[in-house]
């Protein structure tokens, strides 16, 4: 079977309101909750790592708890590797693949979960992304420097897959402070290798105010339950 982490104790500092962006309801669903419901039915996944904040923590271990006897809540850390490491010391290593899939990102569907963990099969790390449409280009205090092939690149989204061995390895031994750092580059720091699939269009990250109406629309458009 299959280990899941949900990170999703961070604060959402850019998404300035008092309530941590993960527990804001759209039309009448919260974030978190959203996610969770799709990740509940894959028979695949078996345990959720659930990460949710030290502020009011039995509350919401309670509340959860509730969704599914698969959802195993744990305390945060003060950054999103923290958070994800107090999950990744009690993974069950039994089960040979991981993934990491963060909190604020409740599009998620399952037919592109089940193509991360087909990838699996293949792959030691996997992530899904998409390609860049707009002209990127390098700055400096409001001056470009110069205009950036965009052929190569690529805007990563979650779920990200691993084996479990793998991510474990990549996550011992790092400073877990004061580092922003995506979960696959821990995996390519180890010199292993990482591909990936294409993501999803819908499948947003909440990180601003602006991103609730276009939310709120993706809702109302194709996952009204
Ligand atoms: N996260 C976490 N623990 C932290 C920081 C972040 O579990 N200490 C989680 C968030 O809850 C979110 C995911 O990691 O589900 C992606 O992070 P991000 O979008 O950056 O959320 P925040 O860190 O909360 O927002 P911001 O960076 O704007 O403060
Ligand atoms: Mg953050």
């Amino acid at each position: 079977m299959i280990n899941l982490i949900i990170p999703a104790a961070g604060s959402g500092s850019r998404f300035s309101e008092k309530t941590p962006k993960q527990f804001v309801k759209i039309q009448g669903i919260e974030i978190l909750e959203m996610n969770l419901l799709t990740w509940i039915n894959i028979k695949l996944v078996d345990k959720i790592y659930l990460v949710l904040p030290q502020l009011e923590f039995e509350y919401n271990k309670n509340k959860y708890q509730k969704l599914s006897n698969k959802i195993i809540p744990i305390i945060g850390g003060s950054s999103r590797a923290e958070s994800i490491n107090n999950a990744i010391k009690i993974l069950d290593n039994k089960n040979p693949y991981t993934l990491i899939h963060d909190g604020a990102r409740p599009f998620v569907t399952n037919i592109l979960i089940k193509r991360v963990i087909e990838a699996l099969k293949i792959h030691n790390a996997i992530i899904p992304a998409l390609k860049l449409t707009n002209t990127i280009k390098k700055v400096k205090n409001n001056q470009i420097i110069n205009t950036i092939n965009r052929e190569n690149l690529i805007s990563v989204q979650t779920p990200q897959g691993f084996h479990t061995n793998i991510i474990k390895k990549a996550y011992s031994n790092i400073n877990l402070k004061n580092i922003n750092f995506d979960d696959s580059e821990l995996v390519e720091n180890i010199k292993e290798q990482v591909f990936y699939i294409e993501g999803e269009k819908n499948n947003i990250k909440i990180t601003t105010q602006n991103d609730l109406d276009y939310a709120e629309f993706l809702i109302q458009k194709y996952f009204k339950k």
